[in-house]
């Protein structure tokens, strides 16, 4: 089966968050449950300096009007040989500053155009663009590439399209824009309406890609069943009630060739579950080049996460003098929003010496904090399903989460029953809010009196298996399924979507 993936980042050539993980382990575990996948990307220089070319740039058919010449080279990644396709249009893509914000952080004014240009080329490319490659399935990830499905029904004029699967990595990120991008992107009026692009007076990527792709899927079971519902929908809970049927939960896995501490490179020195030493001479050693006081029995918290609403460290500066008290050291390695930022950083200075906090997009960093924490916290209001968690248990680090989407379907709490049966692995609190939180902190320190329980709930967490087979198994049988069908849809619309003309 010929997959394309289309997304907007993918490791390692370039990452702002998870699903840059995700479309990086994805296309090797696809690979060996007999799927040939290929990845489409926007061509930012650091997608072509991490690419080999492989063939000949292909011209792709003129945009709409006044939008710049693009083509596709066909490439291979440097560091894996997976094959890609790379969206060179050097005026969108080829700028200082980052893959969706400019350098003050702020969206690039000509996002709709940038992504658009996504979609379009992965459908031009789905109806046989590359003749000596053409995908069955296109498989889009987020808001970036949300018009891949809708482009494919355009573009196919009477033909019959490949499938098409959208995951949701975060519903909270639409990629919303005025009305007036409709005629840039070359979409026709007709579709400006609720059953169709329109959302709230402008049009969006998301929901596009909500009403017309054969199938979708989200992160994890529980963020499919809570987006379903208005508190977690983001506006878009009746669309996604209406295509209930066609919505699945495929929790992520983790690349254990990257994150597994007997030999992450990253890491001074390497540990396992037999010879866990590795791991407390990592820590004095972070400690000390982080400047915390050298404290050996402090119970050491850390969080690795971009600063935004979502990952709720908002709930944290009221716990902190508690977490100190109680004799808890904290590392935060966080970026992005500069509110959160300050207010952090305004509590955690009131402990010097025992609360550090790291700024910045720092991947060594990320691992060691990783490694040397005995907890770690991802109090996130939402989340789809969280990467962090899942790490942080491999490398013996007992994740501390507010039981929401898959931080709920990943971490058992350590409940005096899961103790008893020896399936804890983390704490988790249940209200979002500071009290609980604490409540949960306690916990921590409260196992942490119980060696034994201790060291048992951190055997299994080390344990625990989220592997990318899984999840691949379950992407391939819901691509299987699609391609059974052979849906004519150039002339059906499947339930949920409106019917598109071709312009
Ligand atoms: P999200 O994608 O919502 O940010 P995930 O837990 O799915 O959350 O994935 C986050 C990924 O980004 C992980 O690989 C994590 O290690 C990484 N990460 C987050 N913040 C930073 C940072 N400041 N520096 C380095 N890596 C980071
Ligand atoms: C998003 C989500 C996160 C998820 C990641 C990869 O960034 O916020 O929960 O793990 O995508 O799917």
């Amino acid at each position: 089966m010929r997959v394309l993936q289309v997304c907007a980042e993918m490791v390692p050539l370039l990452k702002t968050g998870g699903l840059a993980d995700v479309c990086g382990a994805l296309p090797a575990a696809l690979q060996s449950v007999g799927c040939e996948v290929r990845t489409l990307l926007p061509g930012y220089d650091a997608v072509r300096e991490g690419v080999q070319v492989s063939g000949t740039a292909i011209d792709c058919p003129a945009g709409p009007d006044r939008q710049p010449a693009v083509r596709v080279i066909p490439a291979t990644l440097r560091a894996t040989g997976h094959k890609v396709y790379v969206l060179e249009s050097p005026a969108w893509f080829r700028r200082d500053g980052g893959p969706y914000l400019a350098a003050d952080g702020t969206p690039w004014p000509d996002n709709a155009l940038r992504f658009g240009a996504l979609g379009r080329v992965a459908a031009l490319l789905g109806l046989g663009l590359d003749s000596s490659w053409r995908p069955q399935l296109l498989h889009a990830h987020d808001w970036h590439a949300g018009l891949t499905p809708l482009y494919l029904r355009l573009l196919a004029a009477g033909r019959r399209p490949p499938a098409s699967v959208f995951t949701i990595h975060n519903l909270a990120f639409q990629g919303v824009f005025p009305a007036s991008a409709m005629a840039a992107l070359g979409l026709p009026g007709s579709l400006f309406h609720m059953e169709g692009v329109e959302f709230h007076g402008q049009m969006s990527f998301m929901k596009a890609a909500l009403v017309y792709s054969d199938a979708l899927t989200t992160v994890s079971p529980r963020y499919a069943r809570e987006i379903t519902s208005p508190e977690q929908g983001c506006g878009l809970d009746g669309l996604l009630r209406a295509r209930q049927a066609q919505l699945t939960g495929i929790l992520n896995g983790v690349d254990y060739d990257i994150w597994n501490p007997a030999t992450d490179a990253l890491l001074p020195l390497r540990y396992d579950a037999d010879s866990p030493q590795g791991k407390l001479a990592i820590r004095q050693r972070l400690g000390q080049a982080l400047g915390l006081r050298e404290r050996p029995q402090a119970l050491l918290f850390g969080a690795v996460t971009r600063l935004s609403e979502q990952k709720g460290l908002q709930l944290l500066p009221p716990v902190l003098d508690a977490l100190v008290a109680q004799g808890g050291q904290l590392v935060v390695l966080g970026s992005g929003d500069t509110a959160q930022e300050a207010a952090l950083r305004a509590a955690m200075d009131r402990h010097p010496g025992d609360c550090v906090l790291c700024t910045g997009h720092d991947e060594p960093l990320a691992h060691q904090i990783m490694a040397a924490s005995d907890v770690l916290l991802m109090p996130s209001r939402f989340e789809p399903c969280g990467l962090t968690q899942m790490y942080a248990m491999r490398y013996g680090t007992l994740p501390l989460v507010h039981a929401v989407g898959g931080l709920a379907d990943t971490v058992t709490d350590c409940a005096l029953e899961n103790l008893a049966d020896a399936s804890a692995t983390g704490f988790s609190f249940g209200d979002f809010t500071s009290q609980a939180l604490a409540a949960a902190v306690r916990r921590a320190f409260a196992l942490r009196q119980r060696p034994d329980d201790w060291a048992q709930v951190r055997r299994t967490a080390m344990a625990a298996r989220f592997d990318w087979s899984r999840a691949a198994r379950s992407y391939r049988d819901l691509f299987e399924t699609l391609l059974n069908r052979h849906p004519d849809t150039a002339s059906t619309p499947r339930a949920g979507a409106s019917p598109v003309r071709s312009p």
